[in-house]
């Protein structure tokens, strides 16, 4: 156990490239922006970037609608810029993994014009065809089938129409793909992390299904995730592309039974990580992308996370997560309306880097960025918030309301633009910004941060390094504390009878817990300036040590 990987010692970051720096003035992030910003990374102490889809693509979906998997979009530069971010971030202990989309193409990408130009071009069966339709509903709303008039048939798209899903029963469709990773492992990069992987195996017969909503759909999340035979692609995948490199795997799994898990994860399955959504989708349907809000509970939070602590025990290895480019801002989703947003962000901040696998920072969370309310949905870019509020027009609801599940959960949350300073754009371009920035972004930015000491910045600096150090945070089993307890999370790392307690207030009310079990422990950090044992102050949150380790 004492051998951890690389990997599994620090803690990656997430970019959200078209957000995160520009350098031209053109109003979109680049590869030359996060050059200039990886001192700030190794200064936040982390290992690995993930950067979301950088590849050519005519950004339906934001890059995740990919027209060439082997370059690089002119928007965020050349494959030159690549190789410097590659070179430079080496030069800083820093690697670069790449988000591989592989269920789906861009229908601009020449394997789709080839394969809807004839039934019978070379690459015909490349993609999803049929005669006929079922009634499954795509991911971002409406049928999951298009009509192509060149063929005369319909094609399958899990998500957008322009994203149709790849025939991965056509062994020529593997090997392109694994050839496209294997271009980028060759360039040094620190692994992949896997796009809505558990789509790819189509069953056997196509049927309809029971309809979930008034459109008479079924989603198709539900008719085909994690089909029967999957893990049999993935193997090869393994052989042909992971093995024998040392990088890590992180795959986006939605719809993996817990079961399962061992077969997808750790020494006998075929990633490194999953990510897995159980506690980011607490007001969620199965296979749901949008919701109305709903309450959840606390205590649903923490069953949610001690069930994959838990799960990764002894299989595979935790990717710790309360943010992406798909969720809005942790402190808006997880406390309460009224929160102090740099209390929170601590909050959330410190279980990240205190559970146990490997955390992932999202661009923003270090510095306790919030959701945006912007008021009217042609202001949203993301097509599956305009899905959502669509859907939710349909089912009844007035725009009002409509607008209002839009700001509960809408991507472009977390899509706006970095906070970098307090001057104009916040520093992130001298253009136009393609979103608006966030009208906070005077006091929540990295310059601000960086001079204050008791900023959100500076907390996950000092906690991220002291995990780093920390054998007990490193290596050290998850037990649950206070498991019904309402207001207070809180759990124990341990290794032997040495420990480290974390305990924090989820509500804006003082609450009280019971002493003895922090056993002889001592207080050594938290979010206020002064704690009193037994008390926590409204979302406070508090790390204590066994006096004996
Ligand atoms: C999951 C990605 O995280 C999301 O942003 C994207 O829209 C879908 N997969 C489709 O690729």
């Amino acid at each position: 156990m004492k051998n951890l990987k690389w990997w599994q010692k620090t803690a990656v970051y997430q970019i959200y490239p078209k957000s995160f720096m520009d350098t031209t003035g053109k109003g979109t992030g680049d590869l030359r922006g996060i050059t200039s910003k990886l001192d700030y990374l190794q200064k936040l102490g982390v290992g690995a970037i993930w950067l979301t889809p950088i590849y050519p693509s005519p950004m339906i979906d934001n890059g995740y609608d990919i027209s060439d998997y082997t370059a690089i979009d002119s928007s965020y530069g050349t494959m030159a810029d690549f190789d410097e971010l590659i070179d430079e971030a080496k030069a800083r202990n820093i690697k670069i993994v790449m988000d591989l989309v592989y269920n789906h193409t861009s229908d601009k990408h020449a394997w789709f014009l080839e394969s809807k130009s004839s039934r019978d071009n070379p690459k015909a069966d490349w993609y999803i065809w049929r005669d006929e339709k079922t009634n499954w509903r795509s991911i971002f709303g409406g049928s999951a089938w298009e009509f192509c008039p060149e063929r005369g048939q319909y094609y399958l798209h899990t998500f957008a129409t322009q994203q149709p899903d790849l025939n991965w029963e056509n062994p020529e469709v593997r090997r392109a793909l694994f050839d496209a990773a294997n271009f980028w492992l060759k360039k040094g990069v620190g692994g992949f992390r896997v796009d809505a992987i558990t789509y790819i195996k189509k069953p056997a017969e196509f049927k309809d299904g029971e309809s979930d909503g008034k459109d008479g759909l079924v989603s198709v999340h539900i008719m085909t995730a994690a089909t029967k035979g999957i893990l049999d692609f993935l193997h090869e995948f393994k052989r042909e592309v992971f093995d024998r490199h040392d990088i890590f795997t992180v795959a986006e799994a939605n719809g993996v039974a817990a079961e399962d898990l061992p077969k997808w994860v750790g020494s006998d399955g075929v990633f490194d990580m999953l990510f897995e959504f159980s506690h980011v989708n607490l007001s969620l349907k199965d296979g749901e992308i949008w919701c109305r809000p709903t309450k959840w509970k606390l205590t649903e939070l923490k069953q949610a996370i001690a069930n994959s602590q838990t799960a990764t025990k002894n299989n595979g290895w935790y990717p710790i997560f309360f943010e992406n480019h798909d969720k809005p801002r942790s402190v808006n989703h997880f406390l309460p309306k009224a929160s102090d947003p740099i209390k929170a962000a601590k909050i959330l901040g410190t279980i990240l880097l205190t559970m146990r696998g490997t955390p992932f920072i999202y661009e923003g969370q270090e510095l306790g960025m919030t959701n945006v309310a912007w008021d009217s949905i042609e202001k949203y870019n993301d097509i599956s918030s305009r899905g959502q509020y669509e859907i939710a027009l349909n089912e009844g609801f007035s725009k009002e309301k409509a607008l209002e599940f839009v700001h509960f959960f809408s991507r472009d949350n977390a899509r706006t633009p970095m906070q970098w300073n307090s001057s104009e754009n916040a520093g992130f371009t001298a253009g136009k910004p393609w979103l608006p920035i966030h009208d906070d972004y005077k006091i929540c930015n990295a310059a601000t941060e960086d001079a204050d000491k008791n900023s959100v910045l500076n907390y996950f600096r000092k906690l991220n390094a002291f995990r780093a150090n920390s054998e007990i945070l490193l290596f050290g089993d998850y037990e649950e504390l206070l498991r019904d307890d309402e207001n207070i999370f809180a759990f124990a790392r341990a290794v032997e009878n040495k420990k480290i307690y974390v305990l924090a207030n989820f509500t804006l009310n003082e609450v009280t817990f019971p002493t003895e079990i922090l056993g002889q422990s001592k207080f050594i950090l938290g979010n206020y300036t002064a704690h009193n044992k037994g008390v926590l102050k409204p979302l406070e949150v508090v790390l204590y040590k066994e006096a004996t380790s």
